[in-house]
């Protein structure tokens, strides 16, 4: 075995791990995993088969000289201090030139950090979000690597061998210097956590008003996933509705705790939002209820002293249709949300970001992969410059047309006590966004009455003050 050189290595034999580096062998190359714990490392030599294409050590210097170089070397370890623990151990062994990618989803400024530090050894280091799941990472991610171009060269053959193909096209694409692949894979999960409220509220409203049976449901889903909607997240919905419970033997779903637990990429994109000055309410609320589901007992007693509105009857098959033209308008406005954020982070952060090919690399393989990414290809391979997908030609009939449906939904969830935050957000940044008067003016007016913060004015250029009267 030690004379045999590995052409990709891979640090973290967790789930993700260990279908990674199956999938990079699976594609011709031979690939070597490490892992401290002996048990991922025998199971990863067995389900390899062949140690000539797929072997593993817990040893971390076994490792490093069992790979080619310049050495490849994956982390798809926890975010955060692991990271760094991995990359301490590693440093020792390396040679110059050699090259660590960090596939986790780590924090885009920890990526800055140690790509500089490396740099200073002589290390090139970048991050690649890995979109997909266990899946994904086994059948074909969507993998979106930044940092260095000159080192991803010698990454881009086993990453576009490995990755999700759309119409043949891998989606993987070379996206930016410095942390941009960790940015935009943060954005993705941001857009994610979106979809994933959205998708929700809808199920409570056809649940709650519609009075749909899980079959009903998954029937429902399964149908919308046939057409505009069509998308990971709508089709796993759809199954979801469909397993039962082998504890119970009901429908699982009915059984599972209303509490969503987070890891903190949502909550990232959110809180960079607030700090490059961008709006995206609809990723902000789905943070936003994923702490207020975890208030269970709070609700609990909340729920019993307040009485709450008994939906009123309504005709189901209008409902279905309403909610799937409200889902299809939310959905593209959490898109908008996210890419206006990555075209703004990518003249704040220097990425030089394309967010035509972004989209592209969504359109399959990841968990927001959607039939709706291939228009938003479409609309940004239109006009790179976009500011807002709201802006795009091709979106104003889709909007236009979906919009009076997410305002009846709105209304009905209002007037009938069902939450639909984001929903009534997504609405909510639709007319705000595209109304040319917006009433905060009269904020401004408040500023300068108490604080003397001055103001502009619509029919003259300058900066103004006024000794309001009391
Ligand atoms: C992906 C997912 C993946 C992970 C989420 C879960 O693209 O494959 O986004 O990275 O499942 O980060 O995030 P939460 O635990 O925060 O929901």
């Amino acid at each position: 075995m030690a004379d045999i050189k590995y052409d990709f290595g891979l640090v973290g034999l967790g789930v993700m791990g260990r279908n990674f580096i199956l999938n990079v062998a699976d594609k011709g190359f031979t690939a070597f995993g490490n892992d401290l714990d002996d048990e991922k490392v025998n199971a990863l030599i067995e389900e390899g088969g062949d140690t000539q294409k797929v072997s593993a050590s817990t040893d971390a210097a076994e490792f490093v000289n069992a790979l080619s170089t310049p050495r490849k070397i994956m982390l798809l370890v926890p975010a955060g201090k692991v990271v760094d623990a991995v990359i301490e151990n590693l440093l020792p062994l390396l040679d110059k030139g050699d090259i660590i990618i960090d596939g986790g989803n780590s924090f885009f400024t920890d990526t800055d950090r140690r790509e500089a530090f490396l740099k200073e050894k002589g290390i090139n280091f970048f991050g690649a979000g890995v979109s997909g799941g266990a899946k994904g990472a086994r059948r074909g991610p969507s993998i979106m690597p930044g940092g260095s171009k000159d080192a991803y060269q010698h990454v881009r053959p086993i990453f576009e061998a490995v990755a999700a193909k759309y119409d043949g096209e891998p989606c993987v694409a070379y996206l930016g210097p410095k942390s941009a692949g960790n940015y935009v894979k943060m954005v993705h999960n941001g857009i994610e956590y979106g979809l994933m409220q959205l998708t929700s509220e809808i199920y409570d409203v056809l649940k709650k008003a519609g009075k749909l049976s899980n079959e009903e449901l998954h029937a429902t889903y399964a149908e919308w996933n046939k057409g505009r909607l069509q998308s990971f997240l709508v089709e796993i919905t759809s199954e979801i509705f469909e397993q039962k419970d082998n504890l119970t033997n009901g429908d699982l779903v009915d059984v599972i705790l209303d509490k969503a637990k987070q890891k903190g990429t949502g909550k990232w994109t959110s809180q960079n939002a607030m700090d490059l000055g961008i709006p995206v309410p609809t990723i902000d609320i789905a943070v936003s209820m994923r702490e207020i589901s975890a208030l269970k007992d709070e609700r609990k007693k909340a729920d019993e002293l307040y009485n709450r509105p008994t939906p009123n009857a309504i005709n189901k098959t209008e409902l279905i249709k309403d909610c799937e033209q409200a889902l299809y308008f939310a959905f593209i406005m959490a898109y908008a949300q996210g890419m206006h954020q990555l075209a703004d982070a990518s003249k704040e952060y220097g990425y030089e970001l394309d967010l035509g090919e972004i989209a592209k690399i969504w359109r399959a393989g990841c968990i927001i992969r959607a039939a709706l990414l291939a228009d938003i290809t479409n609309a940004y391979k239109a006009n790179s410059g976009l500011q807002n997908l709201l802006l795009a030609d091709s979106f104003v009939e889709k909007v236009q047309s979906t919009v009076v449906a997410a305002r009846k939904l709105v209304s009905y969830g209002a007037l009938n006590g069902i939450p639909l935050p984001g929903l009534s957000n997504a609405l909510t940044y639709f007319d705000a966004y595209t109304s040319e008067r917006l009433p905060l003016n009269l904020i401004q007016a408040q500023r300068d009455y108490f604080g003397s913060h001055t103001y502009e004015r619509l029919d003259r250029e300058g900066i103004f003050h006024t000794e309001w009267e009391a």
